[in-house]
């Protein structure tokens, strides 16, 4: 097969007590957009938790397929059409590696939006009726609240909110006093996107399984950032966005196990998805693919499949241990500012820290730290019913990756005192 090999970040040797030393001068050297000024000033970029930035390894796999091997998949018989379904399949099988599952359980779609979509349309409308409830928690992002409210409407189902502790963590005697016969699906996230608070989703899980309850895991915060084996967490769906963990937009995955997949009519009827199709009737394709109507985003899930190669050359046990350094070191400096409120301290915390400043709008703060080349996010961040819960229209969101420095936490300090003393 000639898809060509694309370059992985070095594989840093090993150090004392196991871990490996990693450049991080030289990992974000892979990252071309990170050399960019903006406002006449350098970049930083903080905004990784609404989507991440991508390394040149990533950039160039979507390129080189396109320029050697672009083809449709599984349709035609010539050269470039064998290159694009290995390369396509290939993407899904790295996939599956990193979240050690079998890669024919692994539906590829566009997103943990469409991924939660799907579970919510082929799983739970045909089976859910008066008298069932759906639990979620308070700290979902829109994407596993909206599809469930759709359901709710269409099957008389209800939902139920699971809130929070003052830290923004969950109330785990809540959610699981809140796990009553009727309900029938949890959604959850394991990562919340705006509070960074990091689930106990293997707890979770067990919790939920003793009471036939299915679980539904919006991954779309977790898999950027630390090593996931999703047999060991025990959940039933599990959802992830490519976007967020160095690949292409548009690129994602919906793994379920198994006997869901079997179970579960198609969401979306075309091509791919089927075997025979007769104007009497139609047989559909196994899963995955029967999940997978029409042309897929073919380049950009072989670009997610170069992602996966790097964060795993770079080893996501390294990435998580780089982002909590970053964490504690913006943490600590954030404190010292007064005014300054960080919502969200849970101790099991991603590298996501919300804030607001006394006296401060979080656009206004958001717009002047952006003068000074700092790109935060403002709002409210797809998580309306949170904000409501901590009483907030909206706050700022500075992100970090693996690919930050220390250098620019500094300036983020920096940056943040000046527009402060602007504002006040
Ligand atoms: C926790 C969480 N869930 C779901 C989503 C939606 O992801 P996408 O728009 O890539 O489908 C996001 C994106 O911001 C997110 O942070």
């Amino acid at each position: 097969m000639s898809i060509r090999q694309h370059p992985r970040p070095t594989p840093p040797p090993p150090a004392a007590g196991g871990m490996r030393a990693v450049d991080w001068d030289a990992v974000r050297a892979d990252f071309p957009l990170l050399a960019r000024h903006v406002h006449g000033k350098p970049l930083v970029y903080l905004d990784s938790a609404n989507t991440g930035q991508k390394p040149a390894a990533v950039i160039e796999a979507v390129d080189g397929f396109y320029r050697r091997h672009n083809a449709n998949v599984s349709r035609a018989v010539h050269a470039l059409g064998a290159e694009a379904t290995d390369a396509y399949e290939g993407a899904r099988r790295k996939l599956a590696g990193f979240l050690n599952v079998r890669h024919d359980d692994l539906v590829l779609c566009s997103g943990t939006t469409f991924a939660i979509n799907l579970v919510a349309y082929a799983w739970a409308l045909p089976r859910l009726q008066p008298g069932d409830a759906i639990l979620l928690t308070r700290m979902e992002h829109h994407a596993n609240i909206v599809p469930w409210q759709l359901v709710a409407q269409r099957t008389g189902a209800t939902i139920k909110v699971a809130e929070l502790r003052e830290d923004g963590s969950l109330d785990l005697d809540a959610l699981f006093a809140a796990m009553t016969a009727e309900v029938k699906l949890l959604g959850f996230t394991h990562v919340s996107n705006v509070l960074g608070t990091i689930n106990p989703v293997a707890a979770i899980c067990r919790e939920a399984r003793r009471r036939g309850i299915v679980t539904v895991v919006d991954g779309s915060q977790a898999a950027p950032h630390m090593a996931l084996d999703l047999p060991a967490l025990g959940c039933d769906f599990y959802a992830i966005t490519g976007h967020k963990m160095c690949g292409p937009t548009g690129t994602g995955a919906l793994w379920a196990r198994r006997e869901h997949l079997q179970a579960m009519p198609p969401f979306l009827g075309g091509g791919e998805m089927i075997r025979e199709v007769r104007f009497e009737g139609t047989v559909y394709n196994d899963p995955p693919h029967r999940f997978e109507a029409g042309t897929p985003n073919i380049a950009g899930h072989v670009g997610l499949g170069a992602a996966v190669d790097y964060l795993s050359a770079l080893g996501m046990h390294n990435v998580a241990a780089r982002e909590a350094e970053l964490l504690a070191h913006a943490t600590e400096e954030l404190r010292k500012l007064d005014g300054l409120r960080i919502i969200g301290e849970a101790s099991e915390k991603a590298a996501v820290i919300s804030f607001l400043v006394d006296g401060a709008h979080a656009h206004d703060l958001a717009t002047l730290l952006d003068l000074e080349g700092v790109a935060v996010r403002s709002g409210h961040h797809c998580a309306h019913p949170l904000m409501q819960s901590f009483g907030v229209p909206a706050t700022c969101r500075a992100s970090f990756a693996f690919y930050n420095t220390h250098a620019e936490v500094e300036a983020f300090i920096a940056a943040l005192r000046k527009v402060r003393g602007l504002l006040a």
